[in-house]
């Protein structure tokens, strides 16, 4: 998309850009309702403090208007989860939401992290499928469990928790 700039959502730049985050954060939880969320996340979900999040997110943005956010944090020593992900409506199908993934896994990479993870709502079929197209895969078996550990079940059921990364490729290939 012309004029697309990608950057780290550092803590200052989300400071200054949380009424435009709030806002299409809304937009997309209108489009889309529980397929996108359990509710439509505020200031505090945005500033919220988690382990190298302000490495793992970005945003994108034309002529300097926001039109997509990646948040994401470090989960393990191996693993980055991704916690929320949305290009504005206008702007869906042209390329924001994979050079998001794509400055999001460079800085996976860049903190060590080999793998990334995310929980999507089973009914959200334009994300599954545009996760899947950049190389997530939906977690199954041994890992999933692994994944999964002591969370209530409720925090999964109607979710499908998609991996991407060298650490389940080599898993599978060993299954
Ligand atoms: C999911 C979402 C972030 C994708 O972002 P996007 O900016 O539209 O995606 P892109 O244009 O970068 O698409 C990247 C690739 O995924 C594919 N893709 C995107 N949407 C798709 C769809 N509905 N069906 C099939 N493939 C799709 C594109 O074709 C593209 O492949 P290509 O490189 O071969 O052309 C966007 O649709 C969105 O914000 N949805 C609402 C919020 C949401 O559901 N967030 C995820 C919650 S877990």
């Amino acid at each position: 998309m012309e004029g697309l700039s990608v950057d780290l959502l550092t803590e200052a730049l989300t400071e200054e850009l949380l009424p435009e985050l709030i806002a299409l954060d809304r937009i997309i939880f209108d489009a889309i309702g529980d397929r996108y969320g359990d509710h439509v996340w505020r200031e505090e979900h945005f500033q919220k403090r988690l382990e190298q999040k302000w490495q793992l997110s970005c945003v994108a943005r034309t002529q300097g208007r926001l039109v997509g956010f990646w948040i994401a944090s470090r989960r393990s020593p191996t693993t980055v989860h991704t916690h929320r992900v949305a290009t504005h409506p206008e702007q869906q199908g042209q390329g924001v939401g994979k050079a998001m993934f794509e400055l999001a896994r460079k800085q996976a990479a860049q903190v060590g992290a080999g793998q990334m993870t995310l929980f999507v709502v089973l009914a959200n079929r334009t994300a599954i499928a545009f996760y899947e197209r950049v190389g997530f895969s939906q977690l199954k078996g041994d890992p999933l469990s692994e994944f999964i550990g002591d969370r209530p079940h409720a925090a999964i059921e109607n979710n499908l928790v998609l991996m991407e990364g060298i650490h389940y490729r080599a898993m599978h290939r060993a299954l």
